[in-house]
């Protein structure tokens, strides 16, 4: 049977085993999908293990996705404009390195939330791993406007100045700048900080969400920072559950050529959610 993996440290609690094989009961395919835990330094281990035992490919989680790009054999382009890979194919002794974070999030935003970035004003939290994989494809949308906005300033400065440069054709505006800074309206404001593992949302201004839908990478009912959004008043306060779950589907249509239906694996899990 076909095998699979995901990879990551802590992975106990990913939804990924869950998902794969709701997509696999859906399409009729035939696999095995396994949680590995992989010690803090035994990355490269661990996976020359699975690809030695002939599993088919591997979702990498945190803390991984770096160390996962400069692993593999070859890189798709989305993975190595982003330094990270969240989904390796192996075929025929060698592995291919793609990352389906970005399309994961434009697709949870446009076909599930209905919300076209065309035109729009976004601003990203975050100048992270997190925020390297997806700034790519929220460009590749369209946006009038795309703030970055980072706790070390000179972060968000940098990646914005790489962006601009790389996009400058498009006509959108990217900034960077330090999150004390932020001001203004947007339309999207969206989470790429780890700053909820510390417990932490209210990251910026309240004012600035107030015409905005606020979106958290992280998924969830009750993240910190979608609790933050709505007492702030934003508009909608969203989690990254359909991220994950688009995220997901892009890899299972790479590993198997088939698209599973991800509206039905997403009810799903949206109504087991803690309240
Ligand atoms: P990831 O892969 O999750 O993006 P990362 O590359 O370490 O992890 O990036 C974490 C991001 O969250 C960074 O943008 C970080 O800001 P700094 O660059 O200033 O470190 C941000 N972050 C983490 N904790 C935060 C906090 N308490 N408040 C605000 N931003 C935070």
């Amino acid at each position: 049977m076909d095998s699979y993996a995901v990879v990551g440290n802590p992975v106990e609690h990913s939804l990924s085993p869950r998902i794969h094989g709701l997509f696999a009961q859906q399409t009729g395919e035939t696999l095995r999908y396994e949680r590995r835990l992989v010690p803090l330094d035994g990355f490269i281990e661990a996976v020359e293990m699975i690809s030695a035992g002939g599993a088919r490919g591997f979702n990498v989680t945190v803390p991984f996705k770096t160390q996962a790009h400069d692993w593999v054999d070859e890189l798709d382009e989305e993975a190595r404009a982003a330094g990270a890979v969240n989904t390796v194919m192996l075929e025929n002794g060698r592995s291919l390195g793609c990352n389906t974070d970005g399309i994961g999030l434009v697709q949870d935003l446009v076909r599930n939330h209905r919300l076209q970035l065309r035109d729009k004003r976004v601003l990203l939290l975050g100048a992270g791993g997190a925020v390297l994989g997806v700034v790519r494809r929220l460009l590749a949308e369209n946006p009038t406007r795309l703030v970055i906005a980072n706790r070390t300033a000179s972060k968000a400065l940098k990646l914005a100045a790489r962006l601009a440069e790389e996009y400058a054709d498009t006509g959108c505006e990217i900034t960077g700048l330090g999150l004390g800074e932020v001001a203004g309206d947007y339309d999207l404001v969206i989470n790429g900080t780890s700053a909820g593992l510390q417990g932490r949302g209210d990251l910026i201004e309240t004012s600035v969400v107030r015409q905005a839908v606020c979106y958290d990478m992280v998924y969830g009912s009750n993240t910190p920072f979608t609790r933050w959004a709505r007492q702030a008043g934003a508009v909608d306060a969203l989690n990254g559950l359909g991220m994950l779950v688009e995220q997901a589907a892009a890899a299972f249509y790479l590993w198997r050529g088939v698209r599973p239906e991800t509206d039905r694996v997403l009810a799903e899990l949206t109504s087991e959610e803690p309240r």
